[in-house]
């Protein structure tokens, strides 16, 4: 078999790489994706970045056994942590993400953006570098618990949870959202309702997959027809993996 025509591997610490999955799928249907939630080891986001990364490379351990072309964190706080190392360690192409700040500060009129992550992702370097550069005006809004909720699939949870976190804010000083954590995605319909219609909400699953349709074209690496597939893995447990299943047929609007 030729090397384009071998899996890419999509990681998360759980069902929250699946919405950027969902842009991968749609941007390079041909392809052959293993997604791996590392659920036993969930949230990542109040762990110390040390532990992430031993997370991390248990993780990618076990996907390069399955020979994969490439590898995609998809995981905004494992990316702050790990991808530096990966992309040292790694002879394969590495696939990051980054809360959306830029395209927020593209938008922004003179308003605040409101950055929502994980405490570690907003305690990086590699945010205060993004901040350096996109953050005028940008608030760290820390979501402790959230992504807890959105594996629990408690979405009546999440709308409580985010009624009380956007009462914090005055809507109308608000110009636009980051989701920067990729479970947050899984609430884009809930927060688009929860705030004035001219706020912009950002989110990064759309761009990583068009980079990773980039990466694999410059390598030489896109495969080229067939039936794409997708197959599901989790350091879970079955009822994990059932919803992971749900939450990949569950439809994002765009
Ligand atoms: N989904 C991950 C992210 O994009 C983090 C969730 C967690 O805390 O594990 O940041």
């Amino acid at each position: 078999m030729k090397q384009a025509d071998y899996p890419i591997g999509v990681f998360d610490s759980g069902v929250g790489g699946i919405s950027a999955l969902q842009a991968m799928i749609r941007i390079l249907p041909q392809e052959h994706f293993i997604y791996y939630g590392d659920t036993a080891n969930a949230p990542y986001g109040t762990k110390k970045t040390e532990e992430v990364i031993a997370c991390v490379r248990r993780v990618t351990d076990r996907l390069l056994e399955r020979n994969i072309k490439a590898l995609v964190i998809a995981c905004n706080t494992a990316t702050g942590a790990a991808a530096y190392t990966l992309r040292r360690e790694l002879t394969i192409p590495v696939i990051g993400m980054e809360p959306a700040l830029k395209p927020a500060s593209e938008v922004r009129k003179d308003g605040d953006i409101l950055v929502m992550a994980t405490p570690l992702t907003l305690h990086q370097e590699k945010f205060n570098l993004l901040m350096e550069k996109y953050g005028e005006g940008a608030v760290r809004v820390p979501c402790t618990g959230l992504m807890e909720l959105v594996e629990q699939e408690d979405w009546k949870g999440s709308r409580a949870y985010l009624e009380n976190l956007f009462a914090g804010y005055d809507p109308e000083r608000v110009d636009a959202v980051v989701l920067g954590c990729t479970h947050y995605v899984f609430l884009k319909d809930m927060i688009r309702e929860m705030l004035p219609a001219r706020v912009a909400i950002t989110e990064g699953s759309e761009g990583t997959a068009r980079q990773l349709k980039r990466v694999l074209a410059r390598g030489h690496l896109l495969k080229e027809g067939g039936e794409g597939r997708v197959e599901l893995e989790t350091s879970g447990s079955p009822e994990d993996l059932e919803k992971m299943r749900r939450l990949l047929n569950h439809t994002i609007p765009e």
